[in-house]
């Protein structure tokens, strides 16, 4: 059949299908695949497009082939000025993010991230002194902005050596450079979901996002200058990020420095919001469920973490916690769903339906993670579905949190590792107790799956 024979709602004539995913889209995009089955036909901008949550064509869609591939349009495209020619807003053919996927892909390797989990462990350790404090004032706290600051810190520290002060103390203020980032990842959303012409208007809302690109590309610029002086004076430099992108070579041919430039933006918008809001929601699942919470305080004992910085080999022995944090993504994916193009005229759904050249396809990963074909119950959260035994019974196309292949998560291992190490050490000291569970929602004006409401009070944990 042909691709007008796909099942999904009506479109309207202005606004498409906008208003059938708009302005509840985790829920009412899950409820669409309940009702119309695993391949669904929207239009939310410009022609219909296919969306898919089913793991045969998931395998077809996701990975980088001569019929579907990534290109920046869209939402994405809204994301372009921050993060430039780096790797997560250009396209697959760009001779710059070829060039940046060839020489990072070893940076970013689990071996090479290794090299990083001191950093994480220091860092996991001084949130530690802020939780203290907060524990001993007895206030409840959005725990996103702590986990937010911890994974911010994260990326600077490694990213490009930089301290944004934001574990100083739990009245640290809030570097100026974090706020223009959340302005313009924000107003790009806005961009998004407003018609073309909003962003050329003299609005005060277009000057502003000028002006606080500036002041980030300033801060960045400015370090970069720095450490390149300090590497041509054969000074000591941290062993980061910027320091590889600076001396990494492929064929003779380096990065320059706007390109530089352009990575250390991505590794922060790509880096921070993802795995703070997948430890907030671990965090939430875990008080929720005291027999895993009591499962993951005997792992932290049996792997022997002390009160010194957590070892690669304790990190190395966080198997349950791995499978609680993979549950974490499979029920509350930070990136929702990714959109991919065809590059041909072909078809989906075991031939059945064909799917024309230049169709935008969406991987629908949120509602691919609630398939009940794919995850019994879906609705359970279960971090026993990640035993090696029963994980390897599924497709690898089933858990796409982070996508997969050339253009998935080059993050992938970092955020894991961030991740585990935050969970033991945190975990290890301190209880996070949500206030009200039911009160506990996602923000749909985000870009990811960021939780709204979360409200927890810091206890010190008495079972250890
Ligand atoms: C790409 C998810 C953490 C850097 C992606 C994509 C997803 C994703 C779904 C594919 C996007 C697309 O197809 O348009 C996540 C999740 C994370 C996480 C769920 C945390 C739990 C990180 C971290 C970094 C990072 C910590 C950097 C330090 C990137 C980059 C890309 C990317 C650079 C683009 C790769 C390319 O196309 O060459 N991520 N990410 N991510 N991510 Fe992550």
């Amino acid at each position: 059949s042909k691709m007008a024979d796909i099942p999904g709602p009506q479109a309207s004539l202005i606004f498409g299908n906008l208003y059938d995913i708009l302005p509840d889209p985790l829920n009412q995009v899950r409820n669409l695949f309940r009702k119309f089955g695993p391949i669904i036909k929207l239009a939310t901008v410009g022609p219909p497009g296919v969306w898919i949550a089913d793991p045969k064509d998931v395998e077809i869609v996701a990975e980088e082939t001569e019929t579907f591939w990534k290109r920046v349009t869209g939402g994405l495209a809204e994301i372009k000025p921050v993060g430039g020619q780096g790797l997560f807003t250009s396209n697959t053919d760009d001779p710059d993010w070829i060039l940046g996927h060839k020489l990072l892909i070893p940076a970013f390797a689990p071996k090479a991230i290794r090299a990083y989990s001191h950093e994480m462990g220091s860092l996991a350790n001084k949130t530690l002194l802020v939780f203290k404090e907060i524990s001993d004032s007895g206030e409840k706290v959005l725990i996103n902005r702590w986990m937010t600051n911890f994974t911010f810190e994260t990326i600077g520290k490694t990213g490009f050596g930089y301290d944004f002060g934001l574990l100083d103390s739990k009245d640290a203020p809030i570097h100026p450079f974090i706020t223009s980032m959340a302005f313009c990842l924000q107003e790009g959303i806005t961009r998004a979901r407003s018609f073309k012409i909003y962003k050329t208007l003299p609005l005060a809302a277009n000057y502003r996002y000028d002006r606080e690109l500036k002041s980030m590309h300033k801060i960045v610029e400015e370090v970069i200058k720095i450490r390149k002086q300090e590497i041509a004076n054969n000074q000591e430099v941290p062993k980061d990020f910027l320091t590889y992108m600076l001396t990494a070579k492929m064929d003779g041919k380096g990065m320059n420095d706007s390109l530089i430039r352009d990575q250390v933006m991505t590794f922060l918008i790509a880096g921070h919001e993802t795995t703070s809001n997948t430890l907030c929601w671990a965090l939430f699942e875990i008080d929720r469920h005291p027999n895993i919470h009591k499962a993951i305080l005997q792992e932290i004992v049996n792997v022997g973490i002390s009160d010194d910085v957590i070892t690669d080999k304790q990190v190395a022995g966080l198997h349950y916690i791995e499978c609680v944090l993979k549950e974490t993504l499979r029920c509350h994916a930070p990136v929702r769903q990714i959109a991919k193009l065809s590059r041909r005229d072909t078809n989906l759904f075991g031939g059945k339906y064909s799917i024309p050249s230049h169709t935008t396809t969406v991987i629908a990963i949120d509602a691919l993670h609630y398939n009940p074909d794919v995850f019994e119950n879906p609705d359970v959260f279960d971090p026993d579905r990640w035993l090696p035994e029963n994980e390897s019974k599924r497709s690898v196309y089933s858990w796409m949190p982070f996508s997969i292949g050339a253009r998935g998560c080059i993050g992938r291992q970092f955020a894991m590792q961030e991740a585990k190490i935050g969970l033991a050490v945190f975990l290890r000291k301190f209880k996070f107790t949500t206030v009200d569970p039911e009160a506990v929602s996602y923000d749909p004006g985000a870009a990811t799956t960021s939780p709204i409401n979360m409200w927890m009070y810091i206890t010190p944990q008495i079972n250890l």
